[in-house]
């Protein structure tokens, strides 16, 4: 299958090193409004470079177009792609607004497109989510998901686009802890509510969005997760997991995962460990993330990260912002229908 890129920033090097070790794979072109940086794709990967999504578009054959842009982009993109015969791979957040929900939800075509949260494939989640499965950590109580990490105003400012709603979105939910947000979905179920509040407590003036976002939110069966994500942090330290079960506590930091037990003993399971490609904080799961979108077109089979396998997380991140600007609880149900 023939690849391509549009954006080529920081994220688009790790599609490119994840597409370079997929056997029957071939990143064909990539494509940049700064042409320098497509051009730097170009002596590194080998592939063809445009300045435009346009032009690579209706110059190319392609299979599958990933995209790696500005956060406002995805959307517009996603949809220009599947005009244009190609499956769609998309860097998170899938959706900036309700109104690119509804965009994307009325989207008709033959073609895929799938979202890029790759921390559910790392081997900590996937253990955890097989035990909660298997009914051995007995009752879900609730959970806790931590994000503590550090930005400072020039990596607001120098990128262009981050920082400004209109371009980003939103900040430390949106952009940094989405996959905390997705992962505590993924493993307990459908949202149903949520309350949050949001600040910006270190780059006043700097930026318009959130350095920080707290959340209550309730899931069925009465059980409820605590939501903190701040980049107001002086380092970037493992985002913090723990799903409170009636006969253990699984803590999960990144790829550690640690089984606290009621009696006081606790076990670290072994677990395979993978390299990142990209920063650590980034997580190791894109490869498989990504090889796994290009086996479900193969074998004609869903993509778990499609529309419908991740929105419950739009709806809870499109929920915690509204709440949080409305200063009410968000009933996901009846605001989005799930
Ligand atoms: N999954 C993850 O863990 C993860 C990690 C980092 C970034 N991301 C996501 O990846 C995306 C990109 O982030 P980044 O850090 O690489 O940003 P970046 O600013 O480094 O790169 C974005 C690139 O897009 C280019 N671009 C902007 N407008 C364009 C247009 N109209 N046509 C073509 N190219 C255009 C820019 O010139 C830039 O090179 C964001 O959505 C971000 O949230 C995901």
């Amino acid at each position: 299958m023939r690849a391509a890129i549009v954006g080529c920033g920081s994220i688009a090097h790790v599609h490119a090193a994840a597409i370079g070790e997929l056997p029957g794979i071939t990143l064909a072109a990539a494509a940049d409004i700064r042409p320098e940086r497509a051009e730097e794709f170009q002596q590194r990967y080998g592939c063809a470079a445009y300045s435009s999504l346009t032009e690579m578009l209706a110059r190319e054959e392609l299979d599958v177009l990933h995209i790696c842009t500005p956060h406002y982009l995805h959307v517009p993109m996603l949809c220009y792609g599947l005009e244009h015969g190609v499956h769609v791979f998309s860097e998170k957040p899938p959706v900036i607004s309700r109104e690119q929900l509804r965009e994307l939800q009325s989207l008709k075509s033959g073609k895929r497109f799938g979202f890029c949260f790759q921390n559910r494939y790392n081997p900590s989640i996937r253990a955890a989510k097989e035990l909660l499965a298997s009914g051995l950590a007995g009752k879900v109580l609730g959970a806790r998901g931590i994000v503590t990490w550090s930005r400072d105003a020039a990596y607001y400012t120098d990128s262009g686009w981050r920082g400004r709603l209109e371009t980003e979105g939103g900040g430390a939910l949106i952009n940094q802890s989405i996959h905390t947000l997705d992962l505590l979905v993924y493993l307990l179920g459908k949202p149903l509510a949520v309350e949050a509040t949001m600040q910006n407590h270190h780059l006043k003036g700097s930026i318009e969005v959130e350095d920080t976002m707290e959340a209550f939110i309730r899931f069925a069966d009465g059980k409820h997760a605590l939501f903190y994500a701040s980049t107001a942090y002086c380092d970037n330290v493992p985002p913090l997991i723990e799903v409170s079960c009636e006969h253990l506590t699984i803590r999960i930091e990144d790829q550690a995962l640690t089984y606290l037990y009621r009696d006081g003993h606790s076990e670290q399971p072994e677990l395979p460990q993978a390299k990142a490609l990209g920063k650590n904080y980034w997580g190791s799961g894109h490869k498989r993330c990504i090889e796994d979108f290009y086996q479900a077109i193969a074998e004609n089979r869903s993509f778990p990260q499609d529309l419908p396998g991740t929105l419950d997380t739009i709806c809870l991140m499109l929920g915690s912002y509204e709440s949080a600007r409305t200063r009410n609880e968000i009933d996901l149900l009846d605001t989005y229908g799930l």
